[in-house]
């Protein structure tokens, strides 16, 4: 197997000579802009590394890699317009650069140009490939509109937002992992573990996304810090300092927000001392570690051999300690 960095390294070569702008240019260039602006590429990563842990060579899934990762910056470009979030990866988003009909054109061709690179592979694989992609997409829809829809709800549960996160981000970790898999022709027992091993890992990531939306360094972290704050939406870090501030802290918490002030520097703040002072973003840490512990369990009873198992454990130790 290779190292991680040369997975992402043979996945950006092979990107680089794929895409490329052409008419209309105000289709194209959107997604060479956000395609062209990196990121950290770690599900097409997770798509050639499964393919090599289950014996075959990584360069047969270089097309589902793409498709994965063309249809994460797609989800990107249309959750930045439903987010209105001003900054990605350190630049202007595309609906800021451009307006926001060619954020969601733009968008659109991507999810169909993710699609059509299935046609790349025959039969069986085309079609196992095909349908766990729709039915992870569809997944990635249902918990972008729970994540809106819980902005303005206030009896979201812990329970909700770990739903929600699983569909909207998690899914999509697994169905990276399984594609490898799928692509290397393993049995459909070891698909569905490599599966699950990434969907535990996806929901340790969305949580952790979610911590340093609020406490990433505004210099490094490429997003807006307090994003989440402004657009409020009820994260795990919200919903246990509810749970675990005092009295006064929780109902301040609840009115900032019910509340979407012009100038939102002193809510996001307020809110961010609350997430400290309750211990709320202490449990958010150890959630996160139970979550990636989790994942690691269910790679033990995978039947493959150790040597292929640490880099996924490494894998997930590096995502512990991201701070992009
Ligand atoms: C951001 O994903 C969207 C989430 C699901 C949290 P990443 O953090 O993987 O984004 P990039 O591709 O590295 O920029
Ligand atoms: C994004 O979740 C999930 C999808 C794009 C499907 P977030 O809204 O938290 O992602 P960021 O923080 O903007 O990257
Ligand atoms: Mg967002
Ligand atoms: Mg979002
Ligand atoms: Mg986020």
């Amino acid at each position: 197997m290779l190292a991680i960095s040369e997975y992402r390294e043979a996945f950006i070569d092979y990107l680089e000579n794929k895409i490329e702008v052409k008419e209309p240019k105000n289709l194209y260039e959107p997604m060479v802009y956000i395609l062209g602006l990196g990121g950290k590429r770690l599900r097409p990563v997770l798509v050639l590394m499964a393919t090599e842990i289950f014996n075959k060579d990584y360069k047969e899934a270089l097309d589902a890699a793409l498709a994965i990762e063309i249809f994460h910056n797609f989800s990107l470009v249309h959750d930045d317009i439903m987010d209105d979030a001003p900054l990605r990866r350190g630049k202007a988003t595309v609906h800021e650069k451009w307006d926001v009909n060619t954020g969601i054109l733009s968008g659109d061709a991507m999810l169909i140009n993710a699609y059509q690179l299935f046609e790349n592979y025959e039969g069986d694989t085309f079609k196992e490939l095909a349908q766990l992609f729709t039915k992870t997409a569809i997944e990635v829809c249902e918990g972008q509109q729970y994540d809106i829809d819980f902005e303005t709800r206030d009896d979201v549960s812990i329970d909700d937002y770990l739903k929600m996160i699983e569909y909207k981000t998690a899914v999509l970790v697994g169905a990276s992992l399984q594609m490898g898999a799928i692509v290397a022709g393993v049995d459909e027992e070891c698909k569905k573990a490599i599966y699950q091993f990434g969907r535990l890992l996806g929901i340790a990531f969305q949580l952790q996304d979610d911590f340093l939306d609020a406490f990433g360094d505004p210099k490094t972290f490429g997003k807006q810090v307090g994003g989440d704050i402004i657009e409020n939406k009820k994260t795990f870090l919200y919903l246990k300092s509810l749970e675990v501030s005092a009295e006064d802290d929780a109902r301040q918490l609840e009115y900032l927000y019910s509340i979407s002030p012009e100038d939102n520097s002193g809510k996001i703040e307020t809110v961010k001392s609350i997430f400290q002072k309750s211990g709320a973003a202490k449990l958010t840490k150890e959630e996160i570690e139970k979550y990636t512990i989790m994942a690691f369990d269910v790679l033990e009873n995978i039947s493959i051999a150790e040597e292929k198992k640490k880099p996924l454990r490494d894998f997930g130790n590096m995502l512990m300690k991201r701070t992009v």
